[in-house]
C-alpha cells in the first residue's frame, strides 16, 4: 500500500500529527510520501491508495489559503481522501474547533471520520491517532489503483 500525507503547518502541531501518522504506517509496512503543502511539487492522487490531508484551522474557523490552493491544484474530488486536523478550542469552542478539517472532509465527501487533535498529538492524544488510523485502515472504502 502506498499513501501520501499532505499537510500544512505553521507552528508544528499538524506537522507532528503528519509525522506520527507516517511513523505508525511505516511500522505497518505502508509506503509513505510526506507532502508539504505550498512547498513541494504537486501530487497526483491517483498514484496513491490514500491521500491523507492535514490542516490546522485559522481565524474564526477558516481554512488556510495554502490548503485552498492545494484543493484547486488537485482540481477534482478523489474518493480516497482521509482528513485530519489540529486546532485549539480556546479559539471559539467546539463550534470552531478544527472546522477547516471538518469542512474539507465534507467537501471531499470523505467516508472516513475526521481526526481532530487539540494542539500537539504527542502524549495523551497519541492513542487517539493510533485508534483512528486503525479504524481507517480496516475500513477501506475506496481504492483507486
Ligand atoms: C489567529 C489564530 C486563529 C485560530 N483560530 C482557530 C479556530 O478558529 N479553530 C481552531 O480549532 N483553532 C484555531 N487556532 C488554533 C490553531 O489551529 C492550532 O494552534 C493549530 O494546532 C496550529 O497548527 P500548526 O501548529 O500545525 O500550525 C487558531 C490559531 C491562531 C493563531
Amino acid at each position: 500500500m502506498k499513501v501520501v500525507i499532505a499537510y500544512l503547518s505553521y507552528s508544528g502541531n499538524t506537522n507532528e500529527t503528519a509525522e506520527l501518522i507516517a511513523e505508525i504506517l511505516i511500522n505497518e509496512d505502508v509506503e509513505v510520501d510526506l507532502h508539504r503543502i505550498g512547498i513541494d511539487l504537486p501530487i497526483n492522487p491517483e498514484q496513491y491508495d490514500y491521500v491523507f490531508l492535514g490542516t490546522f484551522t485559522w481565524e474564526r474557523g477558516s481554512t488556510p489559503d495554502e490548503v485552498k490552493d492545494f484543493v484547486l491544484e488537485i482540481g477534482y474530488k478523489p474518493c480516497n481522501m482521509i482528513v485530519f486536523g489540529t486546532g485549539d478550542t480556546q479559539f471559539g469552542g467546539d463550534n470552531l474547533f478544527c472546522l477547516a478539517a471538518k469542512k474539507l472532509a465534507k467537501f471531499y465527501n470523505s467516508p472516513y471520520p475526521v481526526l481532530t487533535i487539540e494542539q500537539s498529538p504527542r502524549g495523551s492524544q497519541e492513542k487517539k491517532v493510533r485508534e483512528w488510523l486503525e479504524g481507517v485502515l480496516h475500513d477501506a472504502k475506496c481504492v483507486t489503483k
